[in-house]
């Protein structure tokens, strides 16, 4: 186990039903670790639950890394950021003798999740990317071969383009991962539609190894 994975503040709740992944919450901008508990225990009864909160302060709203506009990110902090990110899990699942989990994200923490499953590949088993971009301008080569990834876009998201929704999918697809993207008619905000969808995505994963 490292003794120096960097400190996130994070909520972990073990796992009621060990046969299910792990789910790593990631949240959006402003959010923090309490916000997804609800949707993952909704989405994932029993599972074991992360929560990070994000490091970075944007005008008092805490983030997973620096952007310079909306939808315009700082990629060198992403790339630090995401590492740091990656050491945390590592050294959270060695605390918590958890499997790698199946991150659930969204939006800076669906870009987030994205970062790691291209930078860190095979750390995360799968990834719900809720509302997710692309994160890098210039993607490392990963390969993704066995990891699952489930992707819904809103069609009239004003914060991310539906080319650019399309673009992650195909990126993650080249690189080997099995993408399922649904590009639903809705805005940047998550509404049951999403829960349905990442509830029945989450429940056809393979069980944990007992
Ligand atoms: C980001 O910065 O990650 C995206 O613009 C999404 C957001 O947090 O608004």
């Amino acid at each position: 186990m490292s003794t120096t994975a960097p400190a996130f503040a994070h909520r972990f709740e073990p796992a009621a039903d060990p046969a299910r992944p792990p789910l790593l919450l990631l949240h959006g901008t402003g959010g923090d670790e309490n916000d997804l508990l609800g949707l993952g225990r909704l989405v994932a009864p029993g599972a074991a639950l992360l929560s990070p909160r994000g490091q970075v302060l944007e005008n008092g709203m805490p983030r997973f890394f620096r952007r310079l506009a909306e939808g315009v990110f700082d990629e060198e902090d992403l790339r630090a950021r995401t590492d740091d990110l990656a050491a945390f899990i590592r050294d959270a699942q060695a605390r918590h003798g958890i499997a790698a989990p199946v991150a659930l994200g969204f939006s800076n923490g669906a870009n987030i999740a994205a970062a790691l499953l291209l930078r860190h590949p095979g750390l995360l088993r799968g990834a719900a990317l809720l509302r997710a971009m692309v994160p890098f301008r210039d993607p490392p080569a990963a390969r993704l071969d066995g990891t699952r990834v489930l992707l819904l876009s809103g069609a009239s998201d004003p914060i991310v383009p539906a080319e650019n929704s399309a673009r992650l999918a195909a990126i993650l697809q080249a690189a080997g991962a099995t993408v399922k993207h649904h590009d639903l008619p809705l805005g940047h905000g998550l509404s049951q539609m999403d829960v349905a969808l990442a509830r029945d995505w989450l429940a056809a994963l393979p069980e944990n190894a007992p």
